[in-house]
């Protein structure tokens, strides 16, 4: 077998321990409300069997952790796995409130290791595409589960299909340069959450990481951004590309967040709904495959 590759990754770690957790944890109505969409969907297409033991990677809050908990009930468990400790300490408590037993959570960078195995089931709602390297993390998640095990993973499809994030950063491109990570002060969380919307690019990552029976099916839902025009430009600026450009650029875009805030204005305008919420298509894959063993 091939030497593993490591990738230091504390960089993005930290991002996501920090600005991006407080972020996350400020708009979670409105992301993890979006992203519940799409795993709802994915679960009833593809769920955990009873008793089966699972992985959730990148599992932020733990609220799929919580969930596919419930679906494999009492002689099946759940490890939800992130490598941001902030998250995993958000999760062990909201699990322990919520009085779900079932399920455990660890501080796990999965491009390192996924521990715990081996699993039946892994799953992923919208954490595999920050992987710098997707295929020695996959390989990870590959190993840790039993021959014949499955995949479930949402993944962003093309911006095109997104176009509140994409018009977002379309606007924002117009006034602030996108920045090499390399060159920005601030911290950069790996590859952007569009990275696995190619669906040849991603079947050929699972592949190479030893997966088969690869397939892709596509979600669309409503995603609401905002109850409100002023909420939604708040939204477009705390996450997604938009946020992401404007956040590595520093103190230059901060000066132009004005300027920006007007036309993003204008954009939610467009989108809002007679009862005033701001809302547009939102697209994902579900991404399915067995572990080739
Ligand atoms: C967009 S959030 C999604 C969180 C959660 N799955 C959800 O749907 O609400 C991405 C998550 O992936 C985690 N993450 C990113 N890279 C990771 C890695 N290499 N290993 C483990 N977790 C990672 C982040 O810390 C973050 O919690």
């Amino acid at each position: 077998m091939a030497d593993k590759i490591y990738v230091d990754n504390s960089e993005a770690t930290e991002a996501w321990n920090t600005v991006l957790f407080d972020r996350f944890r400020d708009y979670r109505h409105i992301f993890v409300e979006a992203l519940k969409l799409f795993s709802d969907d994915a679960l009833a297409l593809e769920p955990p069997s009873a008793g089966d033991r699972v992985v959730d990677l990148g599992c932020g809050f733990g609220d799929t952790a919580q969930d596919l908990a419930r679906i494999v009930g009492p002689y099946g468990s759940v490890t939800g796995i992130d490598a941001a400790e902030r998250f995993i300490e958000q999760a062990i408590q909201e699990a322990a409130a919520d009085g779900v037993e079932n399920v455990d959570f660890r501080v796990a960078d999965v491009q390192a290791e996924v521990p715990g195995g081996p699993y039946d089931y892994a799953f992923g709602r919208m954490g595999t595409m920050f992987f710098a390297n997707p295929v020695a993390a996959m390989r990870n998640v590959r190993e840790a589960v039993t021959p014949g095990g499955r995949l479930c993973m949402i993944v962003w499809r093309r911006k095109l299909d997104n176009p509140f994030m994409f018009r977002s950063e379309e606007i924002v491109d117009k006034y602030v340069a996108p920045q090499d990570p390399e060159d920005s002060d601030e911290l950069t969380c790996g590859p952007g959450p569009f990275s696995m919307a190619n669906a040849d690019t991603t079947s050929a990552v699972l592949d190479a990481a030893g997966f088969e029976q690869i397939a892709l099916r596509r979600v669309d839902v409503e995603i609401e951004f905002g109850s409100s025009v002023e909420e939604a430009v708040d939204a477009a600026f705390a996450l997604g590309p938009a946020a992401e450009t404007m956040r590595l650029a520093g103190d230059s875009a901060a000066e132009l967040r004005p300027l920006i805030a007007d036309d993003l204005r204008a954009l939610a305008e467009e989108l809002k709904r007679p009862d005033g919420v701001v809302a547009a298509p939102g697209s994902a894959w579900v991404v399915t495959a067995r572990s080739a063993g």
